[in-house]
Protein backbone atom coordinates (compact mmCIF):
# COMPACT_ATOMS: atom_id res chain seq x y z
CA UNK A 1 0.00 0.00 0.00
CA UNK A 2 2.95 2.55 0.54
CA UNK A 3 5.01 1.45 -1.86
CA UNK A 4 4.17 4.57 -3.66
CA UNK A 5 5.79 6.95 -0.78
CA UNK A 6 9.38 7.28 -1.51
CA UNK A 7 12.15 6.29 1.69
CA UNK A 8 13.02 10.61 1.34
CA UNK A 9 9.18 11.68 2.05
CA UNK A 10 8.76 8.99 4.47
CA UNK A 11 11.69 9.91 6.62
CA UNK A 12 10.18 13.56 6.17
CA UNK A 13 7.29 12.73 7.55
CA UNK A 14 8.69 11.39 10.84
CA UNK A 15 10.96 14.27 10.76
CA UNK A 16 8.21 16.62 10.64
CA UNK A 17 6.20 14.83 13.41
CA UNK A 18 8.91 14.11 15.81
CA UNK A 19 9.20 15.66 19.41
CA UNK A 20 11.70 17.49 20.08
CA UNK A 21 12.84 19.88 23.26
CA UNK A 22 12.18 23.01 21.45
CA UNK A 23 8.90 21.65 19.63
CA UNK A 24 7.62 20.47 23.08
CA UNK A 25 8.13 24.06 24.58
CA UNK A 26 6.30 25.69 22.03
CA UNK A 27 3.54 22.70 22.66
CA UNK A 28 2.96 22.65 26.02
CA UNK A 29 0.45 25.20 27.68
CA UNK A 30 -3.03 25.54 28.63
CA UNK A 31 -5.49 23.77 26.74
CA UNK A 32 -9.29 24.49 27.08
CA UNK A 33 -10.82 20.80 26.96
CA UNK A 34 -14.38 22.88 26.65
CA UNK A 35 -13.44 23.32 23.03
CA UNK A 36 -12.63 19.06 22.42
CA UNK A 37 -14.06 18.22 19.65
CA UNK A 38 -16.86 15.67 20.24
CA UNK A 39 -15.01 12.17 21.12
CA UNK A 40 -17.98 9.85 19.30
CA UNK A 41 -19.87 10.40 15.65
CA UNK A 42 -23.75 10.67 15.93
CA UNK A 43 -25.48 9.71 13.42
CA UNK A 44 -29.09 10.65 13.29
CA UNK A 45 -31.63 9.59 15.77
CA UNK A 46 -34.61 8.75 13.05
CA UNK A 47 -32.16 5.67 12.31
CA UNK A 48 -33.28 2.43 13.54
CA UNK A 49 -30.97 1.27 16.13
CA UNK A 50 -30.20 -2.26 17.39
CA UNK A 51 -30.61 -2.86 20.11
CA UNK A 52 -32.74 0.12 21.04
CA UNK A 53 -29.99 2.47 23.33
CA UNK A 54 -32.82 2.59 25.76
CA UNK A 55 -32.78 -0.94 26.77
CA UNK A 56 -29.44 -0.97 27.23
CA UNK A 57 -26.62 -0.01 29.79
CA UNK A 58 -23.59 1.16 28.27
CA UNK A 59 -21.26 -0.52 30.46
CA UNK A 60 -23.26 -3.51 30.44
CA UNK A 61 -21.11 -6.41 29.05
CA UNK A 62 -23.56 -8.14 27.49
CA UNK A 63 -25.80 -5.87 26.26
CA UNK A 64 -26.26 -7.24 22.54
CA UNK A 65 -25.96 -10.90 24.36
CA UNK A 66 -29.75 -11.87 22.91
CA UNK A 67 -27.78 -12.32 19.71
CA UNK A 68 -24.50 -14.46 20.44
CA UNK A 69 -22.95 -13.15 16.62
CA UNK A 70 -22.83 -9.58 17.74
CA UNK A 71 -21.30 -10.26 20.71
CA UNK A 72 -17.87 -10.04 18.67
CA UNK A 73 -19.10 -6.46 17.43
CA UNK A 74 -20.04 -5.42 21.45
CA UNK A 75 -16.30 -6.76 22.44
CA UNK A 76 -14.64 -4.56 19.25
CA UNK A 77 -15.52 -1.46 20.72
CA UNK A 78 -17.46 0.11 23.76
CA UNK A 79 -17.22 2.37 27.02
CA UNK A 80 -15.69 0.17 29.63
CA UNK A 81 -15.49 2.77 32.49
CA UNK A 82 -17.46 5.83 33.05
CA UNK A 83 -16.62 8.82 35.30
CA UNK A 84 -16.33 12.98 35.81
CA UNK A 85 -13.54 15.25 35.34
CA UNK A 86 -15.27 18.04 36.17
CA UNK A 87 -18.31 18.18 35.43
CA UNK A 88 -18.12 16.37 31.96
CA UNK A 89 -18.81 12.77 32.06
CA UNK A 90 -15.30 10.88 30.87
CA UNK A 91 -14.92 8.09 29.14
CA UNK A 92 -12.93 5.14 28.86
CA UNK A 93 -12.85 2.33 26.28
CA UNK A 94 -11.76 -1.26 25.82
CA UNK A 95 -8.98 0.29 23.62
CA UNK A 96 -6.28 2.78 24.84
CA UNK A 97 -6.27 6.25 23.24
CA UNK A 98 -3.36 8.70 23.41
CA UNK A 99 -4.65 11.13 25.40
CA UNK A 100 -8.24 9.27 25.40
CA UNK A 101 -9.15 11.65 22.76
CA UNK A 102 -9.90 8.39 20.53
CA UNK A 103 -9.79 9.59 17.11
CA UNK A 104 -11.17 6.41 15.58
CA UNK A 105 -14.91 4.98 14.56
CA UNK A 106 -16.31 1.66 13.50
CA UNK A 107 -18.74 0.77 11.00
CA UNK A 108 -19.76 -3.32 10.31
CA UNK A 109 -21.18 -4.95 7.66
CA UNK A 110 -23.42 -8.16 8.62
CA UNK A 111 -25.11 -10.00 6.15
CA UNK A 112 -27.11 -13.50 6.49
CA UNK A 113 -26.79 -13.47 10.27
CA UNK A 114 -30.14 -15.10 11.93
CA UNK A 115 -31.89 -12.18 13.84
CA UNK A 116 -30.33 -9.41 12.20
CA UNK A 117 -31.16 -7.13 9.49
CA UNK A 118 -28.38 -7.37 6.72
CA UNK A 119 -27.18 -4.14 6.33
CA UNK A 120 -24.24 -1.74 7.20
CA UNK A 121 -23.95 -0.15 10.81
CA UNK A 122 -22.04 2.62 12.69
CA UNK A 123 -20.98 0.86 15.93
CA UNK A 124 -22.31 3.53 18.37
CA UNK A 125 -20.23 3.39 21.28
CA UNK A 126 -21.79 6.24 23.38
CA UNK A 127 -24.91 4.14 23.32
CA UNK A 128 -23.81 0.80 22.89
CA UNK A 129 -25.70 0.26 20.16
CA UNK A 130 -25.58 -0.61 16.30
CA UNK A 131 -27.39 2.09 13.84
CA UNK A 132 -28.24 0.93 10.78
CA UNK A 133 -27.06 3.10 7.86
CA UNK A 134 -28.33 1.46 4.72
CA UNK A 135 -29.73 -2.67 4.29
CA UNK A 136 -28.40 -4.11 1.73
CA UNK A 137 -29.65 -7.48 0.04
CA UNK A 138 -27.95 -6.77 -3.91
CA UNK A 139 -25.97 -4.38 -3.03
CA UNK A 140 -23.19 -4.49 -0.31
CA UNK A 141 -20.12 -3.10 0.86
CA UNK A 142 -18.19 -6.10 -0.75
CA UNK A 143 -17.02 -4.70 -3.85
CA UNK A 144 -15.81 -1.55 -2.00
CA UNK A 145 -13.39 -3.87 -0.21
CA UNK A 146 -12.03 -6.43 -3.19
CA UNK A 147 -14.81 -8.98 -2.79
CA UNK A 148 -16.76 -9.70 -5.87
CA UNK A 149 -19.50 -11.83 -4.02
CA UNK A 150 -21.75 -11.78 -1.09
CA UNK A 151 -19.72 -12.02 1.86
CA UNK A 152 -21.66 -13.75 4.76
CA UNK A 153 -21.12 -12.51 8.48
CA UNK A 154 -18.96 -9.26 9.53
CA UNK A 155 -16.93 -7.07 7.28
CA UNK A 156 -15.16 -4.66 10.04
CA UNK A 157 -14.68 -1.19 8.64
CA UNK A 158 -12.18 0.81 11.12
CA UNK A 159 -11.89 4.71 10.49
CA UNK A 160 -9.66 7.63 11.84
CA UNK A 161 -11.02 11.03 12.72
CA UNK A 162 -7.53 12.50 12.71
CA UNK A 163 -9.32 16.05 14.12
CA UNK A 164 -9.72 14.96 17.33
CA UNK A 165 -6.26 14.18 18.00
CA UNK A 166 -5.10 17.35 16.10
CA UNK A 167 -6.58 18.89 18.08
CA UNK A 168 -4.69 18.60 20.99
CA UNK A 169 -1.47 17.23 19.68
CA UNK A 170 -1.28 19.13 16.46
CA UNK A 171 0.93 17.26 13.45
CA UNK A 172 2.41 14.27 15.88
CA UNK A 173 -1.52 13.00 15.87
CA UNK A 174 -0.80 11.19 12.66
CA UNK A 175 1.05 9.03 14.55
CA UNK A 176 -1.08 8.62 17.27
CA UNK A 177 -4.06 8.44 14.57
CA UNK A 178 -2.01 5.59 13.36
CA UNK A 179 -1.49 3.81 16.95
CA UNK A 180 -4.56 3.99 17.91
CA UNK A 181 -5.97 2.53 14.69
CA UNK A 182 -3.91 -0.30 15.39
CA UNK A 183 -5.15 -0.89 19.19
CA UNK A 184 -8.77 -1.47 17.30
CA UNK A 185 -7.52 -4.06 14.88
CA UNK A 186 -5.56 -5.70 17.90
CA UNK A 187 -9.14 -5.19 19.92
CA UNK A 188 -11.17 -6.36 17.06
CA UNK A 189 -8.60 -9.55 16.67
CA UNK A 190 -9.03 -9.87 20.50
CA UNK A 191 -12.78 -10.39 20.42
CA UNK A 192 -12.97 -12.62 17.66
CA UNK A 193 -10.41 -15.03 19.41
CA UNK A 194 -12.80 -14.82 22.81
CA UNK A 195 -15.36 -15.79 20.13
CA UNK A 196 -13.74 -18.29 18.71
CA UNK A 197 -13.83 -16.47 15.05
CA UNK A 198 -11.19 -16.41 12.98
CA UNK A 199 -10.26 -12.90 11.25
CA UNK A 200 -9.52 -12.20 7.62
CA UNK A 201 -7.54 -8.88 6.93
CA UNK A 202 -8.75 -7.26 3.58
CA UNK A 203 -6.76 -4.50 1.82
CA UNK A 204 -6.49 -5.22 -1.61
CA UNK A 205 -8.76 -2.14 -3.16
CA UNK A 206 -8.96 1.58 -3.52
CA UNK A 207 -9.37 3.15 -0.05
CA UNK A 208 -10.42 6.07 -2.09
CA UNK A 209 -13.09 4.61 -3.53
CA UNK A 210 -14.40 3.15 0.18
CA UNK A 211 -14.51 6.70 1.83
CA UNK A 212 -16.86 8.06 -0.90
CA UNK A 213 -18.94 4.73 -0.44
CA UNK A 214 -19.04 5.28 3.77
CA UNK A 215 -19.80 9.01 2.95
CA UNK A 216 -17.26 10.09 4.68
CA UNK A 217 -16.19 13.82 4.61
CA UNK A 218 -12.99 14.96 3.94
CA UNK A 219 -12.60 14.82 7.99
CA UNK A 220 -12.75 10.58 8.02
CA UNK A 221 -10.46 7.93 6.47
CA UNK A 222 -10.64 4.31 6.77
CA UNK A 223 -7.39 2.48 7.30
CA UNK A 224 -8.24 -1.34 7.69
CA UNK A 225 -10.84 -3.67 7.13
CA UNK A 226 -11.31 -6.92 8.57
CA UNK A 227 -13.95 -10.02 8.07
CA UNK A 228 -15.29 -12.79 9.48
CA UNK A 229 -17.09 -15.20 8.11
CA UNK A 230 -17.25 -17.13 4.38
CA UNK A 231 -17.45 -15.65 0.54
CA UNK A 232 -20.00 -16.99 -1.50
CA UNK A 233 -20.66 -17.04 -4.70
CA UNK A 234 -23.73 -15.00 -5.12
CA UNK A 235 -22.88 -11.99 -7.09
CA UNK A 236 -23.05 -8.57 -5.12
CA UNK A 237 -23.74 -4.64 -6.32
CA UNK A 238 -21.58 -1.70 -5.21
CA UNK A 239 -24.06 0.62 -2.76
CA UNK A 240 -25.49 3.34 -4.54
CA UNK A 241 -25.93 5.78 -3.95
CA UNK A 242 -23.21 6.16 -1.02
CA UNK A 243 -23.80 6.46 2.35
CA UNK A 244 -25.06 9.64 4.15
CA UNK A 245 -22.73 11.87 4.94
CA UNK A 246 -22.33 13.03 8.55
CA UNK A 247 -19.56 14.66 10.39
CA UNK A 248 -17.47 12.53 12.94
CA UNK A 249 -17.14 15.70 14.96
CA UNK A 250 -19.02 18.56 16.49
CA UNK A 251 -16.32 21.18 14.65
CA UNK A 252 -13.71 21.22 12.51
CA UNK A 253 -10.63 23.12 12.13
CA UNK A 254 -7.32 22.10 10.58
CA UNK A 255 -4.55 22.94 8.62
CA UNK A 256 -4.85 19.79 6.52
CA UNK A 257 -1.49 18.18 6.83
CA UNK A 258 -2.91 15.34 8.50
CA UNK A 259 -5.39 14.48 6.09
CA UNK A 260 -2.99 15.26 3.43
CA UNK A 261 -0.40 12.83 4.75
CA UNK A 262 -3.22 10.37 5.07
CA UNK A 263 -4.56 9.61 1.83
CA UNK A 264 -1.15 9.12 0.99
CA UNK A 265 -1.46 6.20 2.94
CA UNK A 266 -3.50 2.58 2.35
CA UNK A 267 -4.73 0.57 4.61
CA UNK A 268 -3.75 -1.94 7.14
CA UNK A 269 -1.98 -5.16 5.42
CA UNK A 270 -0.26 -6.87 7.30
CA UNK A 271 -0.30 -10.23 8.08
CA UNK A 272 -0.72 -10.36 11.68
CA UNK A 273 -0.27 -13.72 13.12
CA UNK A 274 -3.46 -15.23 15.13
CA UNK A 275 -3.07 -14.58 18.97
CA UNK A 276 -1.33 -17.67 20.46
CA UNK A 277 -2.86 -17.26 23.79
CA UNK A 278 -6.92 -17.46 24.62
CA UNK A 279 -8.26 -14.27 24.92
CA UNK A 280 -10.86 -13.84 28.07
CA UNK A 281 -13.29 -11.47 28.23
CA UNK A 282 -12.19 -9.87 31.57
CA UNK A 283 -8.90 -8.83 30.18
CA UNK A 284 -11.14 -7.24 27.48
CA UNK A 285 -14.08 -5.33 29.54
CA UNK A 286 -11.17 -4.91 32.42
CA UNK A 287 -8.07 -3.26 30.42
CA UNK A 288 -6.29 -0.17 31.61
CA UNK A 289 -3.01 1.47 31.60
CA UNK A 290 -1.12 1.84 34.46
CA UNK A 291 -0.57 5.20 35.82
CA UNK A 292 1.60 4.10 38.03
CA UNK A 293 4.10 1.41 38.60
CA UNK A 294 4.93 -0.28 41.89
CA UNK A 295 8.84 -0.62 43.25
CA UNK A 296 8.72 -4.17 43.40
CA UNK A 297 9.94 -6.23 40.69
CA UNK A 298 8.12 -8.90 38.40
CA UNK A 299 8.54 -12.26 39.07
CA UNK A 300 10.92 -14.30 37.34
CA UNK A 301 8.31 -15.91 35.46
CA UNK A 302 6.22 -13.26 34.52
CA UNK A 303 9.66 -11.03 33.47
CA UNK A 304 10.45 -14.18 30.89
CA UNK A 305 7.02 -14.14 29.74
CA UNK A 306 7.29 -10.90 28.74
CA UNK A 307 11.14 -11.04 27.38
CA UNK A 308 10.41 -13.97 25.28
CA UNK A 309 6.80 -12.59 23.92
CA UNK A 310 8.64 -9.28 23.00
CA UNK A 311 11.13 -11.66 20.26
CA UNK A 312 7.05 -12.66 18.68
CA UNK A 313 6.12 -9.66 17.92
CA UNK A 314 8.48 -7.27 15.87
CA UNK A 315 11.38 -7.88 13.78
CA UNK A 316 12.90 -4.41 15.59
CA UNK A 317 12.55 -4.08 19.56
CA UNK A 318 14.68 -2.83 22.00
CA UNK A 319 13.77 -3.61 25.61
CA UNK A 320 15.57 -1.12 28.15
CA UNK A 321 15.82 -3.66 31.17
CA UNK A 322 15.13 -0.94 34.37
CA UNK A 323 15.07 -3.53 36.95
CA UNK A 324 15.41 -7.00 36.98
CA UNK A 325 17.05 -9.94 39.57
CA UNK A 326 17.51 -12.08 36.77
CA UNK A 327 18.98 -9.97 33.93
CA UNK A 328 21.74 -7.61 33.71
CA UNK A 329 20.16 -4.05 33.15
CA UNK A 330 20.36 -2.00 30.05
CA UNK A 331 19.35 -1.55 26.48
CA UNK A 332 18.98 -5.25 24.67
CA UNK A 333 18.18 -5.11 21.07
CA UNK A 334 16.61 -8.32 19.75
CA UNK A 335 17.60 -10.24 23.39
CA UNK A 336 21.09 -9.31 22.83
CA UNK A 337 22.64 -6.72 25.50
CA UNK A 338 24.28 -4.08 23.82
CA UNK A 339 24.80 -1.62 26.48
CA UNK A 340 24.93 -2.43 29.98
CA UNK A 341 23.73 0.05 32.80
CA UNK A 342 20.85 1.54 35.03
CA UNK A 343 18.94 3.91 32.60
CA UNK A 344 15.84 5.03 34.60
CA UNK A 345 16.73 8.33 34.74
CA UNK A 346 17.96 8.71 31.00
CA UNK A 347 14.67 7.11 30.34
CA UNK A 348 12.64 9.15 32.33
CA UNK A 349 14.05 12.36 30.76
CA UNK A 350 13.60 10.87 27.03
CA UNK A 351 10.20 10.07 27.35
CA UNK A 352 9.06 13.68 28.28
CA UNK A 353 9.67 13.71 31.97
CA UNK A 354 6.61 11.20 32.02
CA UNK A 355 8.49 10.39 36.08
CA UNK A 356 5.73 7.22 36.42
CA UNK A 357 7.77 4.79 33.61
CA UNK A 358 10.99 5.28 35.82
CA UNK A 359 9.61 2.57 38.26
CA UNK A 360 8.50 -0.01 35.17
CA UNK A 361 10.43 -3.20 34.51
CA UNK A 362 11.12 -2.58 31.06
CA UNK A 363 10.49 -0.23 28.06
CA UNK A 364 9.89 -1.77 24.66
CA UNK A 365 10.42 0.13 21.62
CA UNK A 366 9.47 -1.13 18.95
CA UNK A 367 11.26 0.52 15.20
CA UNK A 368 10.73 -0.87 11.73
CA UNK A 369 12.97 0.09 8.36
CA UNK A 370 9.49 2.31 7.17
CA UNK A 371 8.12 4.63 8.57
CA UNK A 372 4.44 4.55 7.47
CA UNK A 373 0.86 3.93 8.33
CA UNK A 374 0.92 0.11 7.81
CA UNK A 375 3.86 0.04 10.27
CA UNK A 376 2.35 1.95 12.90
CA UNK A 377 -1.14 0.23 13.33
CA UNK A 378 0.82 -2.98 13.09
CA UNK A 379 3.20 -2.39 16.01
CA UNK A 380 -0.16 -1.63 18.22
CA UNK A 381 -1.88 -4.27 16.92
CA UNK A 382 0.56 -6.30 18.39
CA UNK A 383 1.24 -4.05 21.61
CA UNK A 384 -2.60 -4.73 22.28
CA UNK A 385 -2.07 -8.70 22.40
CA UNK A 386 0.55 -7.95 24.76
CA UNK A 387 -1.50 -5.21 26.56
CA UNK A 388 -4.11 -8.01 27.26
CA UNK A 389 -1.75 -10.47 28.06
CA UNK A 390 -0.37 -8.52 30.88
CA UNK A 391 -3.50 -7.72 32.07
CA UNK A 392 -4.58 -11.84 32.29
CA UNK A 393 -1.25 -11.67 34.36
CA UNK A 394 -1.93 -8.94 36.88
CA UNK A 395 0.93 -6.81 34.88
CA UNK A 396 0.66 -2.89 34.31
CA UNK A 397 1.12 -1.95 30.92
CA UNK A 398 0.87 1.55 29.10
CA UNK A 399 1.57 2.68 25.39
CA UNK A 400 4.05 5.48 25.07
CA UNK A 401 3.46 7.63 22.56
CA UNK A 402 5.32 10.80 24.12
CA UNK A 403 9.55 11.02 23.28
CA UNK A 404 12.18 12.55 21.78
CA UNK A 405 12.62 10.63 18.62
CA UNK A 406 16.65 11.44 17.58
CA UNK A 407 17.82 11.25 21.36
CA UNK A 408 15.99 8.20 21.99
CA UNK A 409 17.07 6.75 18.73
CA UNK A 410 20.90 8.15 19.84
CA UNK A 411 20.18 6.18 23.11
CA UNK A 412 19.32 3.01 21.25
CA UNK A 413 21.99 3.59 19.16
CA UNK A 414 19.16 2.79 15.97
CA UNK A 415 18.70 4.42 12.84
CA UNK A 416 15.69 2.76 12.01
CA UNK A 417 12.00 5.24 13.13
CA UNK A 418 10.74 4.30 16.63
CA UNK A 419 7.08 3.72 15.79
CA UNK A 420 6.25 3.35 19.37
CA UNK A 421 6.89 2.24 23.22
CA UNK A 422 5.57 0.62 26.16
CA UNK A 423 6.13 0.47 29.60
CA UNK A 424 5.80 -2.94 31.79
CA UNK A 425 6.12 -3.64 35.28
CA UNK A 426 4.55 -4.37 38.25
CA UNK A 427 0.89 -2.66 39.36
CA UNK A 428 0.84 -0.10 41.65
C1 LIG B 1 -0.89 5.57 20.99
C2 LIG B 1 -0.90 5.76 22.47
C3 LIG B 1 0.01 6.61 23.07
C4 LIG B 1 0.01 6.78 24.45
N1 LIG B 1 0.96 7.57 25.01
C5 LIG B 1 1.00 7.71 26.34
C6 LIG B 1 2.05 8.45 26.95
O1 LIG B 1 2.94 8.97 26.29
N2 LIG B 1 2.03 8.58 28.31
C7 LIG B 1 1.06 7.99 29.07
O2 LIG B 1 1.10 8.13 30.30
N3 LIG B 1 0.06 7.28 28.52
C8 LIG B 1 0.01 7.10 27.18
N4 LIG B 1 -0.98 6.35 26.61
C9 LIG B 1 -2.04 5.74 27.44
C10 LIG B 1 -3.28 6.62 27.42
O3 LIG B 1 -3.07 7.79 28.18
C11 LIG B 1 -4.50 5.84 27.92
O4 LIG B 1 -4.78 4.82 27.01
C12 LIG B 1 -5.72 6.75 28.06
O5 LIG B 1 -5.55 7.68 29.09
C13 LIG B 1 -6.98 5.96 28.34
O6 LIG B 1 -6.85 5.19 29.50
P1 LIG B 1 -7.13 3.61 29.44
O7 LIG B 1 -6.10 3.03 28.49
O8 LIG B 1 -6.94 3.12 30.84
O9 LIG B 1 -8.50 3.41 28.91
C14 LIG B 1 -0.97 6.14 25.24
C15 LIG B 1 -1.90 5.29 24.64
C16 LIG B 1 -1.86 5.09 23.27
C17 LIG B 1 -2.84 4.16 22.63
Amino acid sequence: MDECLSAQKMSDLYEHTSLTPLRVAHKSGYIDWASQPSMFKQYPKFLYTFPHPKSTSSLSLTAHAKNEALKVIELSRKITLQTKRGDKPYYQLNTPSAGNLHPIELYVQIRGVKGVISGIYHVDALNNALVLIREVEQEGIEPSVGLSEKFNGIIFIVSIVPYRSEWKYGERAFRYCYLDAGHQIGAIKAAANFCQQSVTILSEFDAKSLNTQMGFLNQEFCCGVLAIGSKTNRAVKKIEPPLMQVAPTDYYESNDFIATKIREQGVYSAIFDENNFVVEEKAIVQRRSARNFAPTKMSKEQFEYFMQLDANVSESWHVVLLKSDFMEAGVYKNSKLIKAGHFAKEITELLINQSFVGNASMIVVITAKQFNANELMNAAANAHSVHLQTQMQGVGFSGIGAFYDAKLQKFLQTKEPILYLYAIGSNA
